[in-house]
């Protein structure tokens, strides 16, 4: 049976005060860090000499979703500033086998992310190269969008895949997580749940991720 890993996105944190926010989640399994170009995708956020900075405060450890085009040029510096994976878009990347290659050997994870109408079927070949397959269920860019159903046909697709190779592949969801649609993503194969805004919107934050590990734990039993 998978486990079952909450990772706050601190795309919904108080980004002048970063440090403290980052305390507020320290019982999360790992803090997921958004990067946006304002050209992947329709937004800016932050970049590597943040990245950099979080790296070195974190009480847990980083999951940096990269949503930056010509991700083969930049991603593996995001590796070397030490961070436990790095995912990229395979929209935005000419060579994600060689590129999740080079990840691994500057010592992260190495994960890649489909948008919602992004087939998985052309990139299971290469699950092998991958330690996470993030299925976005939402379009990339923006917290606060809802959960999209129809990408659980697809996270049902990529569990099956990854069960049938044999291969020790984690599967995150990103957009929309709650204590309602974590276990539907759940049930249907997921077992690394993204939440912003359910995390930091709550009052208490700490207290939302031990819901929300509650809910997709009970879920994935079920279907396991
Ligand atoms: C959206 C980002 C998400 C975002 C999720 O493009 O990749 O990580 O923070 O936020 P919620 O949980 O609010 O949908
Ligand atoms: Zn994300």
């Amino acid at each position: 049976m998978s486990q079952c890993c909450i990772n706050p996105s601190i795309l919904s944190a108080d980004f002048v005060n970063l440090e403290s926010e980052l305390q507020r989640i320290s019982n999360a399994d790992a803090v997921h860090v958004d990067v946006m170009d304002n050209h992947f995708v329709p937004n800016l956020t932050l970049g590597l000499p943040v990245v950099q900075r979080i790296q070195a405060v974190s009480p847990v450890p980083l999951d940096v979703h990269l949503m930056i085009s010509d991700a083969d040029r930049w991603a593996p510096a995001y590796a070397d500033a030490g961070v436990a994976s790095v995912t990229f878009h395979a929209e935005a990347a000419m060579a994600p086998v060689k590129l999740a290659r080079e990840l691994r050997a500057r010592g992260s994870k190495a994960g890649m992310a489909l948008r919602p109408a992004t087939a998985v079927e052309p990139y299971l070949d290469m699950l092998g190269e991958l330690d996470m397959l993030l299925i976005m269920t939402v379009e990339p860019g923006f917290g606060g969008q809802s959960f999209l159903d129809m990408t659980l046909p697809k996270i049902r697709r990529a569990r099956a895949a990854v069960e049938g190779s044999g291969i020790g592949v984690a599967i995150q969801v990103d957009g929309g997580i709650t204590e309602e649609t974590i276990t539907r993503a759940a049930e249907a194969g997921a077992n690394v749940f993204v939440a912003g805004s359910a995390v930091y919107g709550h009052q208490d934050p700490a207290m939302a991720i031990e819901r929300l590990r509650a809910a997709g734990q009970a879920a994935i039993a079920q279907s396991a």
